[in-house]
This record gives structure tokens, C-alpha cells and sequence, in this order.
């Protein structure tokens, strides 16, 4: 399918997460029309193996594909930590990341950085390598924090369990002082209210959202398929119920969007062949 100016950004997620790069969107390029799609049937992605989340992101790139979207922003870090770099090479599709972008960020306001994530990401050190390779003199402690997706997706931002969870996560980065706290699953901006009480004032919070959307901006421009005109209204699918994903993403989009259910499109495991590895 040809790709235009009108052509709509796809965006993905395990679930709500990829809301809080949904709202980075609208506010920076309020002209781009936008696909959403939440793989609610099998999150959370943060506990998955990488071969599981590899797979998974192949899958909706392809259907994102058959859709005949102008680029893919990954909102979701575990998918770019683990998954990027494979399907950057299996398709012919602009496709972006949130690490890269948000350890960018993170140096630039301080040299004592934390990252909370999901285990995956975690184990992944997507962050630490982008971080170091960046600016060896930064230092990066990372917390995997696997209660923090069930919570949100239930919407119990508020519960004080959910502060309790989080004290107990944010405790080993406060011991090391760290100056900078880079939001590492697109999850955890939802929780800012409860992390302010935590944090000192002088840590300063990045949400990768922010600068992958930047990066959007101009990767867009230099193709010549920034959009000029006002956009369709996004439209919402899903691979688990639709309606639970319209009443649970209610709270963060201030309304009960439309939302679809589809089924993703088998994909093959590219097989790597032994005569090429011999
Ligand atoms: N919001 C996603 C991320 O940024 C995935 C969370 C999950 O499903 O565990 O990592």
C-alpha cells in the first residue's frame, strides 16, 4: 500500500501503556492520524521471554503493515529493548523505539540515572548499554518492578498497596542517590502522582515518550510525510476484549473510545539457515 502524508502512525502496546505516548502525540503532532493497538490478550509483555516478545511484535508489524501505515512508534519499551532491532531488519517500515530517545534525555539532565522497567527490560540493560555508549560517565542503576503493569491496567493508581509497591522498587535507587529517573515501560508516567510523593524534588523524571515523538517529528519531515491536514479520529484495536480495553483506557483518554477486536495474522519464525551459519 502507497504511503502519503494521510497515511496514520501505528502505535502499540501490551495495553494502556502506549496511551501516555498516545497523549505525547496529540500534542506535538496534532495533525498525524493514529492507529492504536493494544496486544491485551497477552500482557503483560514485561514477563515474557525475549523470543515470545519478538515474535509478538512481528506479528502486529505485519498486520500494522496490511494496514498501510506511514511508521510504527513502539510504545513500549520492553518491545524496543528486545524486538527493535530485529524487525528493523525484517521490514520495510520506519519503525522507532523509546530507549535511544530516552537515554538521550536522561544524560543530558544528569549523570546518576535510575530506570524502572519491566523484569524483561530490565534483563535486557537496553538501557545501561544506550546510557553508556552515550556518555561513559553516566552511571545507571535499573529496578524491574512486575507490579507495577497489573496495577495500572486495573486502574489502582491511588490504592495505597500501589504506594507500598513503589517505595519498596524506588528504595535501592534513592540509596544511590540517583539524580535522574527514566520512566522504562510507557506504563509508569500514569503513576507519576504516587512517584512524586516518593521522589525528592531534584530528581528529575524523563518519559521517553516525549523525545521518541520528537524523533517522529523529524524522521516524518525528512520523508516528506508529515501531515498537513487535521487528522481521523485514532482508532483503537485490540487483541483481547474490547471492551474492557475501552473502559479501562476511559480514565486516562477523559472518554469511552470505539474499539475494535482483531485477530493478528499468523507469522513464520524466520529460520536461520545452518548452511549460512556453517
Ligand atoms: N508498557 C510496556 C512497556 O513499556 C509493556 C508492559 C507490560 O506489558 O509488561 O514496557
Amino acid at each position: 500500500m502507497r504511503k502519503s502524508q494521510d497515511s496514520q502512525i501505528g502505535i502499540f502496546d501490551s495495553g494502556v501503556g502506549g496511551l501516555t505516548v498516545l497523549k505525547e502525540l496529540y500534542q506535538q503532532l496534532p495533525n498525524e492520524s493514529i492507529l492504536y493497538f493494544a496486544d491485551t490478550a497477552r500482557l503483560p509483555y514485561g514477563d515474557r521471554s525475549p523470543e515470545e516478545i519478538v515474535q509478538f511484535v512481528r506479528e502486529i508489524l505485519t498486520w500494522m503493515t496490511d494496514q498501510g501505515v506511514k511508521m510504527v512508534i513502539m510504545a513500549c519499551n520492553t518491545s524496543s529493548a528486545l524486538a527493535l532491532e530485529s524487525v528493523q531488519l525484517e521490514f520495510d517500515l520506519p519503525t522507532l523505539g523509546l530507549i535511544l530517545p530516552g537515554a538521550r534525555a536522561a544524560v543530558q539532565k544528569g549523570k546518576r540515572i535510575g530506570v524502572i522497567s519491566t523484569p524483561a527490560t530490565a534483563a535486557s540493560n537496553a538501557y545501561r548499554h544506550a546510557v553508556e555508549e552515550i556518555d561513559p560517565n553516566a552511571r545507571v542503576w535499573q529496578v524491574g518492578c512486575p507490579e507495577f503493569v497489573p496495577l495500572i491496567e486495573q486502574n489502582r493508581i491511588r490504592d495505597p498497596y500501589t504506594k507500598k509497591v513503589a517505595l519498596n522498587y524506588l528504595e535501592p535507587l534513592l540509596a544511590e542517590k540517583i539524580d535522574t529517573l527514566i520512566y522504562g515501560c510507557t506504563h509508569y508516567p500514569h503513576l507519576e502522582p504516587v512517584l512524586q510523593e516518593i521522589l525528592p524534588a531534584k530528581v528529575r523524571l524523563i518519559d521517553p515518550a516525549k523525545y521518541v515523538v520528537a524523533a517522529a517529528e523529524q524522521e516524518l519531515e525528512i520523508m516528506g510525510l508529515k501531515s498537513t491536514q487535521p487528522p481521523i479520529p485514532t482508532r483503537f484495536y485490540v487483541s483481547g476484549l474490547a471492551d474492557k480495553f475501552a473502559q479501562a483506557s476511559r480514565s486516562w483518554l477523559g472518554y469511552v473510545p470505539i474499539v475494535e477486536k482483531v485477530n493478528l495474522p499468523v507469522v513464520q519464525t524466520p529460520t536461520i539457515s545452518l548452511e549460512v551459519l556453517e
